[in-house]
């Protein structure tokens, strides 16, 4: 049993998970609303709201949980990547209740929570690839074998999350913009023409701060003229041209490598245009995808505890001198030791 803890950004949140898959309580506080009206998450507020409800959380976590601190195995923290003052929140109060109940601390990669967070709900096999899309990463990485990561593809500007955050923001949409790109897209009845990142013809790497800078331009353009903007067409063609490019490399990349399954994570899954086209593709492909639901997608504790077990069925222990490190690598944090070795857990 494992307790949980993730304070990367503006979320707080602690779990209780069992086995690495049984989801025994995923409590989330989210601080969107006081982030909002600055339109983007302010760090140094990010931090102050942790600190005020990260006690709060823990307590009611182990209560939905049904058991108590004492029946924990270890205790789960983010370690990075994320925001620094807030990743320390968590991390301190992980560390506290680790020595505390004296039993082991596992600092934790928050991509691999993200990825992970598939397994709460299904079986993965292996290799597999994941398409990791949220408010800060855009990244393809091949599992060969469990908690094995190797990241093949990764934007080279901005995160898809974040160009939907950008073009919202242009568009005087609220904070965060996504789901209102998605609505405003799916209404639209045609589509403006805007460019595609392919890079190079092998790459697997995405950029899309040129498509962010092209929105922009339509978005002048159209009122230096004195026209009126088209937004849900603009809207639909910002999406069309981010999903043709993450499914398209995505697919070429899943056959490249022969992977068994197709993993979407993070919280731009919850998107309904990405979702359709990779159905469809994999569909065509045969290929199986995998997508957790939508309170999975997004920042959670659950998803922390699910990539801690492949530590803690390893043994895999971090100390009290356990430091937030925003810019942790996700292949260094792989776990390549087979399992045979250790006791089941
Ligand atoms: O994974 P997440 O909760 O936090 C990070 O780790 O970044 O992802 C948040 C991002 C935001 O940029 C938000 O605009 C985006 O996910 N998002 C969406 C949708 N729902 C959330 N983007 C596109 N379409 C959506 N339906
Ligand atoms: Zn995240």
């Amino acid at each position: 049993m494992i307790l949980a803890v993730e304070t990367s950004c503006d979320e707080t949140s602690v779990a209780v998970v069992k086995g690495g898959k049984q989801i025994l309580s995923n409590v989330v506080s989210s601080q969107i609303d006081v982030h909002e009206r600055f339109g983007g998450v302010v760090p140094e507020i990010a931090s102050r709201k942790h600190v005020e409800t990260i006690t709060l959380i823990m307590e009611q976590a182990v209560r939905d949980s049904g058991y108590e601190l004492k029946d924990m195995s270890a205790i789960a923290v983010t370690q990075g990547p994320g925001l620094v003052g807030a990743l320390l929140v968590g991390i301190v109060a992980a560390k506290s209740l680790s020595l505390a109940l004296d039993v082991p601390l596992i600092g934790t990669h928050h991509i691999a929570g993200h990825i992970y967070a598939n397994e709460l709900v299904h079986d993965l096999e292996y290799p597999c690839l994941a398409l990791v899309v949220s408010g800060g990463h855009t990244e393809l990485v091949l599992l060969e074998r469990e908690g094995s990561f190797r990241v093949i593809g990764r934007t080279r500007d901005d995160a898809v999350g974040e160009a939907y955050d950008k073009v919202a923001r242009a568009l005087k949409l609220p904070y965060p913009g996504g789901p209102h790109i998605d609505r405003l897209a799916a209404e639209a009845a045609t589509a403006t023409v805007l460019p595609r990142a392919w890079l190079e013809a092998d790459s697997y790497d995405f950029s899309f701060s040129g498509l962010k800078s092209a929105v922009l331009a339509v978005i002048n353009q159209t009122r230096m003229k004195g026209l009126e903007l088209d937004e849900a067409a603009l809207a639909r063609g910002f999406q069309e041209s981010v999903i043709d490019v993450l499914v398209t490399k995505s697919l070429r990349a899943a056959k490249a490598h022969g992977v068994k399954q197709l993993l979407l994570c993070g919280g731009v899954a919850a998107n309904s245009g990405l979702r359709a086209a990779l159905e469809a593709r994999c569909e065509e492909e045969a290929l199986p995808l995998l997508i957790p639901p939508g309170k999975l997608c997004t920042d959670n504790a659950a998803m922390i505890g699910a990539a801690a077990h492949l530590k803690l069925k390893r043994e895999c222990y971090s100390d009290l001198e356990l430091k937030a490190d925003p810019g942790l690598s996700l292949e260094e944090w792989s776990v390549d030791e087979p399992l045979e070795q250790f006791p089941k857990q």
